[in-house]
């Protein structure tokens, strides 16, 4: 058998799998991300992806034998599920061992945000701090603001938690069943308030992203949804760079229709549209949501733990797809 990651990895998948399912060529690169291109897929049971690989119909008409991918993301936007699915192919992701570290991402780009944190900094480190102000770098606090969570799964549930103790209100919205949300108006989730996305645009003074990027939420965030939000208003993105118009942000930002932005994903990384570029108002991160070393290293030993159960014709724990195991 033969398990090719696209990657290095920060678990010794080499010794793991072959400690495993002895004889079982597995290829890692020394370092960095080196991707599929160009590698010979023919005989690969199994691949550890990133989110930077495209794994799609051509990949996988590549890799005729290939049993398993291994997405080292809990997002599985880069993975075309339906033909992995036809092509009886288990795809697994890497859930829950995230969900705190990108929540912490998340909390922090919004008081960075708020409290214009990055502004600050950029003053301080151009020597161009004069001293102590009253008036100098004026934020907006969050104490006892609504924070509004689309997609409220397991990273948005622990978004919640921070800021109910933060003392802040929260309202959520389902991305897949906007409609139905408003006949459940006033229905409880804990301690958050369900609404729908418009509403929740409207009513928050922060929303934070936390929804898969799917074709019903591409552009979730545009400019429409915008104008409904306050001028004080912040937007933090620790999701999805495809979930928001980029351009319509900027423009909101750059015509003091929104008070600010945290965030972290974007819409072609690494490029970033320029006008976020240009906000002083933009508190921008490098796709670091689940980049801790811990979580780095659960979210391979997830990887490692689907391929050697798929090779040895076990059920992985984290099955995205309808595929039978053999
Ligand atoms: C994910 O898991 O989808 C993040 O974007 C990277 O950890």
């Amino acid at each position: 058998m033969r398990v090719v990651a696209s990657s290095a990895l920060p678990i010794d998948l080499v010794a793991q799998v072959q400690a495993a399912l002895p004889g079982t060529r597995v290829e890692v690169p020394a370092s960095g991300h080196v991707g599929f291109d160009g590698v010979n897929l023919t005989d690969a049971d199994a691949l550890v992806s990133l989110l930077l690989d495209r794994i799609d119909e051509a990949l996988l008409e590549r890799a005729p034998n290939l049993r398993v991918v291994a997405n080292c993301a809990v997002g599985l936007d880069n993975i075309d599920l339906g033909a992995a699915t036809a092509a009886g192919i288990a795809v697994c992701n890497t859930p829950d061992v995230l969900t705190e570290a990108t929540a912490e991402l998340a909390f922090a780009l919004m008081l960075a945000a708020a409290r214009r944190v990055g502004e600050g900094e950029r003053l301080v480190r151009a020597g161009a701090w004069t001293g102590w102000a009253l008036d100098q770098l004026l934020g907006v606090g969050l104490t006892g603001k609504t924070l509004g969570i689309v997609g409220f799964g397991r990273i948005g549930q622990a978004m919640a938690r921070r800021a109910t103790s933060f003392g802040m209100r929260v309202v959520h919205a389902d991305t897949r069943d906007d409609g139905a949300a408003a006949g459940q108006r006033g229905s409880r989730d804990g301690t958050a308030q369900r609404v729908t996305v418009d509403e929740l645009f409207a009513l928050a003074d922060v929303v934070s992203l936390h929804c898969p990027l799917t074709p019903s939420t591409a552009g979730l965030v545009d400019a429409r949804r915008l104008a409904r939000m306050k001028p004080t208003g912040i937007l933090v993105n620790t999701s999805r760079g495809g979930c928001v118009d980029e351009a319509a942000l900027a423009e909101a930002l750059r015509a003091g229709r929104l008070f600010a932005a945290g965030l972290d994903v974007y819409a072609a990384e690494p490029a970033i549209h320029p006008g976020l570029l240009a906000s002083e108002r933009v508190v921008l991160a490098p796709h670091i949501g689940s980049a801790t070393t811990e979580t780095r290293t659960q979210m391979a030993q997830l990887c490692a733990d689907a391929v050697i159960a798929v090779l040895s014709g076990q059920r992985p724990t984290n099955l995205v797809n309808d595929v039978v195991i053999r």
